[in-house]
């Protein structure tokens, strides 16, 4: 390349609502890997990622844990960019949506959109949850009902800013539909994102609320904040300079080559995003690639379900390589893929251990146990090397293409099967034999260089996604930086004639997969709870039969105001209606508890808590560092006394 071409690469930017998992891994260890490549191919890229920090669900969070939603997020971006330092993630640039340039290009991106008069001052209708302070659409409520608190919700109007997304259809329809810009990948995507949005006709976007602060201020009409996803969305180029001064590369880097992300946000991407560029005049990114999932037992992630999924701990115990190896090679093409460590340890001894490593380990041992580690240079090919030779020449191309495409899976899965390949030759040449023979000495050569040389293309190939791993192989296998650039993948028999070889520590240990499993799930247990106190003394049977214990029908049951621990709860006791309080408020949505038959106390004196007054007491208990109420079927009457 004479003049270095770019490459402009980006992840999403993540909430910061909640620690990275293992589902946040995949997109940013995929890029990770096409980036590499490129970057050994040549190119000059940009890897972009990042946090998206603005929105209602932050503000809340921040709330709950009592700190500044800016407090909030730190802690938890200082965690991301840890991960990825973790991961051995090469992002080129990190941004972060409460970055001061990024605010002012995207309050200049909002005005530039408002004076095109593309973006409009109107009224928001919808569903409005008044203690909740939130606007629902139709179909986000549950039977009716708030989705978050269960309460009745009313029609309401606030008066917002909206997009002209409306205008856009045909223009997005048609760049869709472009065979020659495949735009959105994979294929199946484009259908849906046809006939479920386009088709039926794109409605305007509401790009601003008024119910909440933590957001961009829109300069002329500062009560509201903008939409957090015009404001997300918007980083793809204020991070390279656009309409902000921070930085200065965007005339280099845009349009981006591949916005990668999950199905659940390809909609934005693909009509919310070029939508606004095309209103801004700017040129829009070639491609966008919407990936599965990684799912966890089928669905959400759960930390009780047996599977330690902090990538973490999975980095350090079975190393990063082989956590960022099993993520690529697992997760197909445009679909899902479910997580388990099972399957984590079955790929790792299977293709890392066993293939890999033994390819490697067998080659440099028998190196030094023929030749004391340096080959001969008289050395006699023949014919039975033509089948490996054909299968690693036709290698390169189809794993640049496959990275390129982000059919990584794919191209991981050819280059061990040319690793198999490999192993297979060692047992068809039969080295061992030879060695007897020293009239085969060349032909011993011979063979031990093709695989040596195999195992060094192969290498290169796989460094982009094992990164840590390629340079303890070469220097095992005696390759250099001359002959493990991306091109020498392509070139057969580069390593000297005479290598001399080094035996090195075990590539991948063996998992012992039943003793791993059985660590793992302890660690996943919580330590088992001592009672908080030592057993009480004895006391007479009177004192018990003093208190009265009944069962009770829960008739209402809501959140106390400003308080995070109370409920308050209408019961019937059998004989007529109380008001009870109790501190579950952390285990319980109110919603939940009502029509349940619980255990209480009935006969306590009353007493106040928050302005409230509690007849009784509602007994709960102790689940760890929770608390359960005591519940009855409900065929037990209220009123039933407990003995
Ligand atoms: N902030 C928005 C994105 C704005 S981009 C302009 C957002 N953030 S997110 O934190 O919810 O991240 C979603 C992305 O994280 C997914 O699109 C995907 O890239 C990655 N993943 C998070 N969980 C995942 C899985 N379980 N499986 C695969 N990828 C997932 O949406």
């Amino acid at each position: 390349m004479s003049e270095k071409q770019k490459f402009y690469i980006t992840t999403p930017i993540y909430y910061p609502s909640g620690n990275p998992h293992i589902g946040h891994c995949y997109t940013t260890l995929a890029c990770d890997c096409v980036s590499r490549m490129k970057r050994m191919q040549g190119y000059d890229v940009m890897f972009l990622t990042g946090t998206d920090e603005h929105g209602q669900k932050i503000e809340k969070k921040a709330q709950e844990a009592g700190v500044t939603p800016k407090q909030y997020v730190d802690e938890i971006v200082a965690n991301f960019k840890k991960l990825w330092a973790r991961l051995g993630i090469t992002y080129d640039r990190f941004i972060r949506t409460t970055d001061d340039y990024h605010v002012e290009a995207v309050q200049n991106i909002f005005k530039t959109l408002y004076d095109k008069g593309y973006i409009y001052k109107s009224e928001y209708k919808g569903k409005y949850c008044t203690p909740c302070e939130s606007f629902w659409t139709e179909s986000q409520l549950v039977d009716g009902k708030c989705p978050d608190c269960g309460r009745e919700v009313t029609d309401a109007s606030e008066e917002a800013y909206f997009f002209k997304l409306s205008e856009f259809g045909p223009r997005l329809k048609e760049l869709l539909l472009d065979e020659e810009k495949n735009f959105l990948n994979p294929k199946t995507r484009v259908n849906e994102m046809i006939s479920n949005f386009i088709d039926p006709g794109l409605q305007d976007l509401c790009v601003s609320r008024t119910s909440f602060k933590w957001g961009i201020p829109v300069t002329f009409d500062e009560k509201h904040v903008v939409y957090v996803w015009v404001d997300a969305l918007s980083n793809y180029i204020t991070a390279l300079g656009y309409m902000n001064d921070a930085h200065n590369d965007f005339d280099k880097y845009w349009p981006a080559d591949v916005h990668v992300m999950a199905k659940e946000i390809v909609r934005f991407h693909s009509l919310i995003w070029p939508a606004l560029l095309m209103a801004l005049d700017v040129p829009l990114p070639k491609k966008i690639y919407g990936h599965g999932w990684i799912t966890f037992g089928g669905g959400k992630m759960s930390k009780s379900s047996g599977n330690v999924i902090d990538p973490f701990i999975l980095a350090d115990r079975y190393g990063v390589d082989a956590l960022r190896y099993h993520l690529l090679r697992e997760m197909p093409y445009g679909s899902d893929c479910p997580y388990n460590n099972e399957m984590m340890f079955n790929r790792i001894n299977s293709d890392l251990a066993n293939d890999l490593g033994n390819l490697v380990s067998r080659t440099v041992a028998m190196a030094v146990k023929y030749f004391d580690g340096t080959l001969p240079v008289e050395k006699e090919f023949t014919d039975a090397d033509n089948d490996l030779l054909t299968q690693l020449s036709e290698l390169p191309s189809f794993v640049e293409e496959n990275y390129e495409s982000f059919h990584i899976a794919d191209a991981l899965e050819r280059i061990f099967r040319v690793i198999a390949r490999a192993n297979k030759y060692i047992d068809e040449n039969e080295p061992w034999v030879l060695a007897k023979d020293e009239t085969r000495k060349p032909r011993l050569a011979a063979v031990l260089y093709n695989l040596l040389d195999a195992v060094r293309r192969c290498t290169i190939l796989l460094s982009p996604v094992m990164p840590n791993t390629a340079p303890a192989i070469y220097e095992q296998i005696g390759a250099s930086e001359a002959n493990t650039r991306w091109e020498d993948a392509s070139v057969e028999k580069m390593l000297p004639a005479d290598v001399t070889v080094k035996k090195g520590p075990v590539l991948f240990p063996r998992i012992d997969i039943e003793k791993e499993l059985a660590e793992l799930e302890a660690m996943n247990k919580p330590a088992r709870q001592l009672p908080e106190e030592p057993l009480k003394e004895l006391t007479k049977f009177d004192n018990f039969a003093s208190l009265d214990l009944r069962a009770v029908k829960v008739l209402s049951c809501e959140n106390v105001p400003k308080s995070d621990k109370l409920l308050k709860f209408i019961v019937d006791d059998g004989f007529g209606e109380r008001q009870v309080l109790s501190g579950i408020a952390k285990y319980y949505k109110p919603e939940d508890l009502i029509g349940k038959t619980l255990a209480m106390i009935v006969n306590l004196e009353p007493r106040k808590m928050m302005g409230f007054e509690s007849n009784g007491m509602i007994m709960s208990v102790r689940d760890g560092d929770k608390f359960r109420v005591v519940e009855f079927p409900d065929d037990i009457k209220p009123g039933a006394d407990i003995s």
